[in-house]
């Protein structure tokens, strides 16, 4: 009985195989370039088929407009310091607007605001005292003194973006 049931086991999957392997190469499994080209005509014969979305003429003239507006900030943009850039600019601005590109980001305006307010604002994150799970979290890390070099940079983007002009 176990030899019966052995053989005919044996007999299905070399029949599976022979089966599969006439059904052609990308079910045999190996043929690389086939297997792929079929996955291609699957794709493209599927009506769920994602497309790429091309880009509509408003979307380039937005993408437009955007770089122009980057080369102006860019060229009125008054220097910070390389700690500011890395660790406040990509939620504040690289200048303290609270935008990039148009957008307006995450963070407050920070532009305009005096060294002591900023400073205030920071311990007041820092210490829980003003709730913000973003800052907070941020501000864990520094100091004290830290944060008053922060403010201090921050009060005088006034005065930076004036001697530009
Ligand atoms: C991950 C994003 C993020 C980063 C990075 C970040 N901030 Fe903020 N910041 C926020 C958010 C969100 C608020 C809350 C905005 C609000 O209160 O309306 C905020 C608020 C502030 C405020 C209060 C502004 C106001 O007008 O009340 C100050 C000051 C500030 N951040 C300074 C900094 C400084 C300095 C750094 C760099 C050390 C920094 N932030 C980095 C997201 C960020």
């Amino acid at each position: 009985m176990k030899n019966i049931i052995a053989g005919l086991s044996t007999i299905i999957v070399i029949g599976l195989m022979a089966y599969t392997a006439n059904t052609g190469g990308a079910y045999h499994g190996g043929e690389h370039g086939k297997v792929i080209k079929d996955f291609g005509d699957t794709i493209s014969n599927s009506t769920v088929a994602v497309k790429p979305k091309e880009k509509s003429d408003r979307d380039k003239e937005n993408d437009a407009l955007n770089a122009l507006r980057d080369k102006a900030g860019n060229a009125g943009a008054f220097k910070v310091s390389q700690a500011y850039k890395s660790k406040c600019a990509s939620c504040h601005g690289v200048n303290g607007s609270g935008m990039q590109n148009g957008k307006k980001l995450m963070g407050a305006k920070l532009f305009g605001q005096s060294a002591d307010k900023v400073y205030n604002s920071l311990i007041e994150f820092k210490s829980g005292r003003r709730e913000n799970v973003v800052m907070k979290g941020l501000l864990i890390s520094l100091s004290k003194d830290d944060l008053k070099v922060f403010a201090d940079e921050i009060g005088e983007f006034p005065a930076r973006a004036e001697a530009l002009k």
